[in-house]
């Protein structure tokens, strides 16, 4: 299939209709990339803080010794460096695009690093950018990884689905918050995922719930958490609730999101590790050795 065949034939989930009968296409990776393991953060909707997540999560992987990667796949409202204080542009080396790197050692591909100004828009339509997403994959000089960490584009359209279609990925965690657990939006996620066999590692409720930083007590400013409900409704784990930390959003703004740290997040992390899912550690060395 021709990358400018993509996209516009598909809205929602589920096989779209006119696809070329050969599937999607299969991503590769370019000369001296070896990526562990590919988790894809996902959302049924914008602004319940995806990328939040897959940067507290990829922090929190790092933090423990893994090698990681960011791939900001939100094209048109990426996100990623702003929050990890990237401001400078990517450069070629003799293997590929050369990710640009957090302080803290977090290797990043975004549509922001190739943009003259972080602040010119992407205008593009679905094939476009799905375009970007193969190349941000296929011509980056990763580099060996254990882990990439993909932030999908927020919904359930064209763009999420062709990007899930052709990389290779080990588990998809889906990203909520209360206001809008309306559930129908984590399901329409869930389905699609399901339908493309990739495997669900779980559910995170972002900004569940606010500690009172005189008493500790903690409150539900949005409505009630069912996140852990809706799980099991859906029939995947429930990975954690994540609190709404005025912390994330300052360390966000000022770039600095790396260096939250909370047992929340190690929770979540500990459940996308567990032992039965299909993205526990698997480093490099190791998988060299085999
Ligand atoms: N748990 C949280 N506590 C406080 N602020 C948060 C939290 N999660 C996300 N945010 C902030 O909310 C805004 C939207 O989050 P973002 O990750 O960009 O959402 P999305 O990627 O889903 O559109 C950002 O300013 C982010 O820093
Ligand atoms: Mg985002």
């Amino acid at each position: 299939m021709k990358d400018s065949d993509e996209g516009d034939q598909m809205q929602g989930g589920g096989a779209p209709e006119g696809a070329c009968p050969a599937g999607p296409p299969s991503f590769s990776t370019a000369t001296g990339t070896k990526i562990g393991k590919t988790l894809a953060v996902m959302s049924g909707k914008g602004g319940v803080g995806k990328s939040a997540v897959a940067t507290l999560i990829a922090a929190e992987l790092h933090r423990r010794g893994s090698k990681v990667g960011v791939l900001d796949a939100d094209i048109t409202g990426p996100s990623i460096p702003r929050g990890l204080g990237i401001t400078g542009r990517i450069t070629v080396g003799p293997d590929g695009v050369i990710p640009a790197e957090s302080s803290g050692g977090l290797k990043v591909m975004s549509m922001n690093l190739v943009l003259p100004s972080e602040d010119d828009a992407v205008i593009w339509r679905g094939p476009l950018v799905s375009g970007a997403v193969k190349q941000f994959y296929e011509e980056c000089a990763w580099g060996e990884l254990d882990y990439l960490v993909i932030d999908l584009p927020p919904g359930t359209s064209d763009v999420p689905l062709t990007i899930m279609q052709s990389i290779p990925l080990d588990g998809i965690i889906l990203v909520t918050s209360p206001q809008q657990l309306a559930g129908v939006i984590v399901a329409k996620a869930r389905k699609m995922a399901a339908s493309l066999n990739a495997p669900v590692l779980g559910l995170v409720e972002n900004m569940s719930f606010v500690t009172c930083p005189s008493c500790g007590e903690k409150v539900t400013p949005f409505a009630e958490s069912h996140g852990e409900e809706i799980a099991v409704a859906m029939d995947i784990p429930f990975l954690g609730r994540l609190p709404l930390d005025p912390e994330i959003s300052r360390l966000a703004d000022a770039g600095k999101l790396e260096e939250y740290r909370s047992e929340a997040v190690a929770e979540v992390l500990d459940n996308v590790l567990g032992e039965d899912t299909p993205v526990r550690r698997a480093p490099v060395k190791e998988r060299k050795e085999k």
